[in-house]
Parts: structure tokens; sequence; C-alpha cells
């Protein structure tokens, strides 16, 4: 017997779907007549009186983005309710909606038999389902869903730099592509450069989801959750991507990110971290959550000084980090600097020396990572060596001597 939850702001189309169910399906239907979708499945769900629907139908007109949101965390959090989302006859938003985790789509000009056709599979299915859920899983609000103990082993590299277009994203990128062989689906990269992050493009994603779902409504409360706002990229790597719109960056705050990086940190071996250039609060944020970070470098005076001057202010905020890895990118002759002399200046030695090379451009313009495009290239080689410095067999070098040069005397 089941229990059929009717989510519709449109009293025609209740009307209709009722006269199609009436004394043919058995069970009942309620009706919640509300134009917006809750946040949560389990606010969505408590506006249901008695006993717990089985089925929840998404009437005409819901926003899709919302409803296909809504789906996603219903699939992890309340399993043995089963989702349909009303769409045009065009069938348009079908496969996005049974990829998103409803359970089927009803036309919404399906005449009485179609409804009832798609409403009794349904519940059939559902009934099944839930003879197959645990008996725990079933029922009261909150009890499904409980992700496992959060992992304490993970590494969190902040990748950051003083300066723009040293490299930072192609390091990022690269990094997690190489982690990803070692640590597959167990590797996540964070795009925190808010306003204009490239990670998307520099691997050729199209997200979904951008960081906006993962620090605001159910994500925040739930990894498992914030775990379905991740895009997979080929590389065995999930990615957090940036919002398209540069203002809604700006609307996320550094204590969001805090609690985002701990969420994924828990979850994942490696969270690797693109950041902005310089120290704005999300890369503040993200540097004091970090157990590792890369500074970045270009082979000129100012570039180098402005590192410097970076890891001064690290110092007198007391946010030096206990590992650091100083690379050098885009190196070649012509600059008439030495790594000597950076170092140097630095008063820091230098770890890796990555050589500026066609292919590494190149393969930044084809949104494919240089490890993958041109695993030979002399800048990937290097790419390789600072991957393999993460590597969990690798101990972790706590340079007692980088940490003093690192800070202000
Ligand atoms: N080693 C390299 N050799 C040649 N070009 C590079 C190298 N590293 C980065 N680039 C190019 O420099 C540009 C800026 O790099 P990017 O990683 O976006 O820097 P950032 O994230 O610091 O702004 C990109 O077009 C990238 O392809
Ligand atoms: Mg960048």
């Amino acid at each position: 017997m089941s229990r059929v939850l009717l989510f519709t702001a449109d009293p025609e189309y209740d009307t209709r779907f009722r006269k199609a169910v009436h004394g043919r399906l058995p069970g009942e239907v309620q009706t919640v007549f509300e134009a917006a979708l809750p946040a949560t499945p389990d606010q969505l769900l408590s506006r249901s009186v008695g006993t717990m629907p089985t089925v929840v139908v998404f009437g005409p007109g819901m926003d899709p983005h919302v409803a296909m949101r809504l789906a996603g965390v219903f699939d992890i959090q309340r399993p043995e309710v089963s989702l349909v989302l009303v769409v045009p006859s065009d069938m348009s938003l079908a496969v996005a909606a049974l990829r998103a985790g409803f359970r089927d789509v009803l036309d919404q000009d399906a005449d009485p038999d179609g409804i009832l056709g798609v409403l009794s599979r349904v519940c059939d299915a559902a009934e099944s389902r839930r003879r197959a859920l645990p008996q725990g899983a079933l029922g009261g609000v909150g009890s499904y869903g409980v992700p496992a103990e959060p992992r304490d082993d993970s590494r969190v590299i902040v990748v950051t730099s003083p300066k723009g277009g040293v490299g930072k994203t192609t390091i990022a990128t690269n990094l997690a592509v190489g982690l990803g062989a070692i640590a597959p689906m167990n590797t996540v990269i964070v795009d925190l450069d808010v306003q204009f992050g490239d990670v998307a493009a520099a691997l050729r994603l199209a997200p979904d989801h951008s960081l906006t779902d993962a620090v605001t409504g159910p994500a925040v409360d739930d990894a498992l959750v914030l775990k379905t706002f991740l895009t997979v990229h080929p590389a065995s790597i999930y990615a957090l991507c940036t919002p398209t719109n540069p203002a809604e960056g700006d609307l996320i705050g550094a204590a969001q990110i805090t609690h985002l990086l701990d969420q994924l940190s828990g979850q994942f071996q490696y969270v690797v971290v693109d950041t902005a250039p310089g120290m704005g609060e999300h890369a503040l944020a993200a540097l004091e959550a970090a157990t590792d970070t890369v500074f970045v470098t270009g082979m000129d005076v100012p570039g180098v000084r402005g590192l410097r001057k970076e890891l001064d202010l690290l110092g007198e905020l007391d946010l030096v980090p206990e590992n650091v890895t100083v690379v050098v990118n885009a190196a070649d002759r012509s600059t008439g600097l030495s790594v000597q002399d950076i170092e140097a200046t630095l008063r820091a030695p230098v770890d890796h020396v990555v050589p500026r090379t066609r292919m590494a451009a190149y393969a930044t313009n084809r949104g494919e990572p240089l490890l993958q495009h041109a695993p030979k290239d002399k800048a990937a080689r290097q790419l390789r060596a600072l991957v393999t410095s993460f590597a969990p067999d690798r101990p972790i070098v706590r340079r007692g001597i980088h940490r003093k040069a690192l800070v202000r005397s």
C-alpha cells in the first residue's frame, strides 16, 4: 500500500492526477500546494501528514535545477522514497532527471491511463525496494545516510602565489591528475579562485554544480551530499569548480571554505586546492587548513620578491605551513636569473624547477592536463616529480631549517 505525495502549486493538475489514480491505485494521495521546493528531503517530507510517503511526485513548473539537486540528495539520504518528475511533453528534461536521481518521469500532458501506468510501476518498485532495505534505514527523520567516520590521514595541498599567471592552475590540475593515479576517486581538486577560476577550463569540464552548491544548502550538513555536487574527471579525480558568475563567488565567506575543506579532507585522501593570486580571505582559509603548501613563482625578480613578501606576511600571521614545497615554473635561461639567485632572494631552497615548454601552454588551451596530453614533455616530467613527492610512501619532510628560513626572525 503506497502513499503518494504530490508537490504542486497547480490545483488543476492535482484534480487531473487524483482522477487518474482514484480507485485504481492501492494507497492514498496527499497534495502539498506549494510552488517552491524545500531545500532538503526532510523538510519536504515533513510537509506530509501521517506515515511517510513512498513516492513523491514533483508537479509541473518546478524549477528543474532545484528539483534535480534535491533528487540527488534524496537518492543518498532517503533511498526508500521514490521520486517522479513531471516534465514537458517533449521529454527534454527526462534524461537529466533520471541521471539526477528521479526514478521515473511523467509527461505533463499524459492522459489518465498514462499517469496511472507510471505511478503503479513506481509504487510497485518502491515497495520492493523498501522490503530490501535494512530495517533501520526506514522511517524517522535523519535516520539514513549517516556518513562513515571521516578519515584523518588526508592531505590538503594548497597551491598559492602572490602573482597571477605564474602557473598555479597548471600545477594544481596536473598535481590532482597525477595524484588521481595514486588515489583513484580519492582525490579532489577545489578551485578557490572564486571569481576567475579556470580549473574547469583546464580540465575541460562542464560542471552541473559549483562551489556555491557545496557551501550552501544540504551539502553543508552532509559530506555524502557534498560529494554529489562534485564533477568527475576521466583521470579518476573529482573537481569542485567556481560559479560561472563571478559575483556569486564573492558571496562565499572564509568560514564556509574552512568547513568545506574540513568536510572534503574527511572524505578524500588528497584535497588539492587552487587559489587566486595573493592572500585573499579564501586563500588564507585554505592555508589554515593545509597540510602542505606549494608556493609557485616565475623566474622574474618582482615575482620572487613578491613570494618572499608573502612568506613574511604568513610568518606575521603565524600561518607558515609546516610542509613547504617551492616550485619555480616556466623556467628558461633567457631571464638572466638563476635558481641560486632565486634561493638567495627567497632565503629558502627551491624544490622543483618546471621548464617553460610549448606543450604546457598548448595543453592548457586544449583543456587537457599536460600529464595526460604529453607525459614525456620536460615540464610534465618535473610535474610528475612533484606528484611523487606527495606519494603515501614518501615520508613527509618537515624541514625545520626550511621553516626557520621562512619565518622572519
Ligand atoms: N611550464 C610552463 N610552460 C609554458 N607555459 C606555461 C607553463 N606553466 C603555465 N603556463 C601557461 O601560463 C599561463 C598561466 O598559467 P596558469 O596556470 O593559468 O597560472 P595561474 O593559475 O597562476 O594564473 C597558461 O596559459 C599556462 O598554459
Ligand atoms: Mg589560476
